[in-house]
């Protein structure tokens, strides 16, 4: 298993170190894991000049998965365009046809008074974002800034949906659910936007290979609501790019801590990207105060997708909650009477769990 390691920006190089020391636990018993470095972002621009140079392309095309610290920074934000730290980001992801954004929403029992809603609205929560990753908004085109025949400036970008695009996330979307509660939730917003009502049309005919999955469709806004007042009510949903990334940083909360939320971006052939939802902490970097565990389930999501390899996966899994039972915390999600830990420290605590 070749994986390429791209440690990113900000908080990415303390958070990433962590995660391969827990795979390095797996490796040293032999488990047969190559990784090779390689940089993505902000780190890829001031080494080569570009967000996703042609050094990081080819070392990740040629890996079974790559594991993503997190990109982006303050010194970067007046670069151009096309040489940001996000761009690299979205180059990758299209690069490697990573359609399929998994982003769990799982709430750790010991963590249910971190989260800012009360203990019993989210006790118990176990969402499954289903975000199309390589379409929408984020890649249509045109796009741009401009001024336009009465001189006046503008900016513009083109939501589009493709039937294939649309199709291929539906069945991501349904098969998941087949593998837990046979629920899904398609969110549009059907009753302004044309690309979504095309969307929830497609979702509704791939609905028919699916008669065991109970389809329910709801508008962005509505969900937004729901996720806050109910957020049980749902066990996967699925959406374009857009929404889809609204709705996991709000969904993330629910759980106690962004910092707890992993992801996996799959492509056709089960191939994948692997990275912490959350972003590269720029106020907190380079002080080993960060939460490595968004980072090290992303790597379990990694075990499990990509390599096939449940057992691992959760042993990763429960190595974490194991941590979490003793007290362990990081200072997003502590709590009086708990142990504080550094990122670092937990990191021993789960490689020690393990
Ligand atoms: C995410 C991030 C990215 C996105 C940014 C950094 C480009 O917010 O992965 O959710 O918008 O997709
Ligand atoms: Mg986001």
């Amino acid at each position: 298993m070749k994986i390429a390691v791209l440690p990113g920006d900000g908080i990415g190089p303390e958070i990433i170190a962590q995660a391969l020391r827990v795979l390095e636990v797996l490796k040293k018993e032999g488990m047969d894991m190559e990784f090779v470095e390689a940089p993505l972002g902000g780190q890829a621009y001031d080494q080569f000049g570009a967000p996703y140079p042609e050094f990081t392309q080819k070392i990740c095309r040629e890996a079974d998965a790559v594991l993503l610290g997190a990109v982006g920074g303050p010194q970067y934000d007046t670069l151009d365009r096309p040489l940001r730290p996000e761009r690299g980001l979205l180059a990758i992801r299209k690069d490697l046809g990573l359609f399929a954004n998994l982003r769990p929403a799982v709430l750790y029992p010991e963590l249910a008074n971190a989260s800012t809603l009360k203990p019993e609205v989210v006790a118990g929560l176990d969402i499954m974002i289903v975000r199309e990753l390589t379409g929408d908004v984020y890649f249509g085109q045109p796009r741009g800034m401009r001024t336009n025949e009465q001189g006046i400036r503008e900016g513009f970008n083109t939501m589009i949906y493709s039937e294939p695009e649309v199709r291929r996330i539906a069945h991501v979307a349904f098969q998941i659910a087949m593998k837990r509660k046979k629920k899904l939730c398609s969110v549009d917003k059907a009753n302004v936007l044309e690309t979504t009502e095309f969307w929830k049309e497609i979702v509704i005919d791939v609905a028919k290979e699916y008669p065991e999955v109970e389809l329910s469709h709801m508008y962005v806004d509505n969900a937004a609501m729901q996720l806050i007042r109910n957020p049980k009510q749902f066990d996967v949903m699925v959406t374009g790019n857009i929404f889809g990334d609204i709705l996991s940083d709000e969904a993330s909360m629910l759980t106690g801590s962004i910092g707890m939320l992993a992801s996996a971006s799959l492509n056709e052939t089960k191939k994948g990207l692997y990275e912490p939802s959350h972003g590269s902490a720029p106020d907190i970097a380079g002080k080993n105060l960060a939460n490595p565990i968004a980072t090290i389930l992303s790597a379990a999501m990694m075990l499990r997708y990509t390599f096939d390899n449940e057992a691992a996966a959760t042993r990763i899994e429960n190595a974490v909650k194991k941590v979490l039972a003793a007290g362990y915390r990081t200072g997003d999600i502590y709590e009086e009477g708990m142990k504080r830990v550094s990122c670092s420290e937990m990191g021993d605590q789960i490689v020690a769990a393990m």
